[in-house]
């Protein structure tokens, strides 16, 4: 065995943390856990009483009833969101024709209106949209909007803002506005007459 055992020096101001046993030479300092450490350990405690009293005595929401409430506001902003873009604004109406509206609302209406209203505004499942009678619209661009906006679900049209954008809408109104009076052949005219005035 080796004689030469090293003595290991424990600093002056750390003597006091020195604890009382000694196993092989082997000396153990007692460092006491920071303050900030010991500080956040208390404030967890005094919080998680007043967490459990909330939670399990007091009736605080469960995370389930949290959920139902963040939902429901969601989709009390999204009615109103959608509320909003429902009604028809004239003068974004003319920004959108300005730009470009009608050349873009010709696609539109050549992607999703086609199949039913058929080329030129024609009608097949849909009405003619170029005679002057008019089932649920009025002839107007702030009606015809309305109507693709919102559709007619129960009579086959879809609601079109879950579908394309509002832009696109306002474009496929300013197409569907050029049929108008144009009326040669197609389905014959159906619902209320509407002359401008
Ligand atoms: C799946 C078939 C279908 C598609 C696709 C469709 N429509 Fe219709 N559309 C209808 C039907 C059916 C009606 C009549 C609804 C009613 O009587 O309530 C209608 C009504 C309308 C009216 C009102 C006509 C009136 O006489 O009052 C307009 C305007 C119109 N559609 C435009 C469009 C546009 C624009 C698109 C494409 C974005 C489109 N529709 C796509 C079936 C369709």
């Amino acid at each position: 065995m080796n004689n030469t055992e090293e003595k290991i020096e424990v600093k002056e101001d750390e003597k006091h943390l020195l604890l009382d046993h000694n196993y092989d030479n082997i000396q153990e300092l007692n460092h006491p856990l920071p303050s900030w450490w010991n500080t956040i350990w208390a404030i967890s405690i005094v919080f998680s009483i007043g967490y459990f009293v909330y939670y399990q005595f007091m009736g605080g929401p469960t995370l389930v009833e949290e959920f139902q409430t963040e939902y429901s506001e969601i989709i009390v902003k999204q009615t109103e969101f959608k509320r909003k873009e429902s009604l028809f604004d004239d003068s974004y109406y003319q920004k959108i024709i300005a730009d470009g509206g009608l050349e873009k609302g010709k696609e539109v209406y050549e992607i999703n209106c086609l199949p039913c209203h058929l080329k030129d505004g024609v009608g097949d499942t849909g009405p003619n949209l170029t005679d002057d009678y008019w089932l649920i619209a009025k002839g107007t661009p702030e009606s015809i909007y309305s109507v693709i906006f919102n559709g007619s679900e129960e009579n086959g049209m879809p609601i079109w803002s879950e579908v394309i954008s509002k832009d696109e809408i306002y474009q496929a109104v300013s197409y569907v506005m050029t049929f108008k009076n144009t009326f040669k052949k197609g389905k014959k005219p159906q619902g209320e007459k509407i002359v401008d005035k």
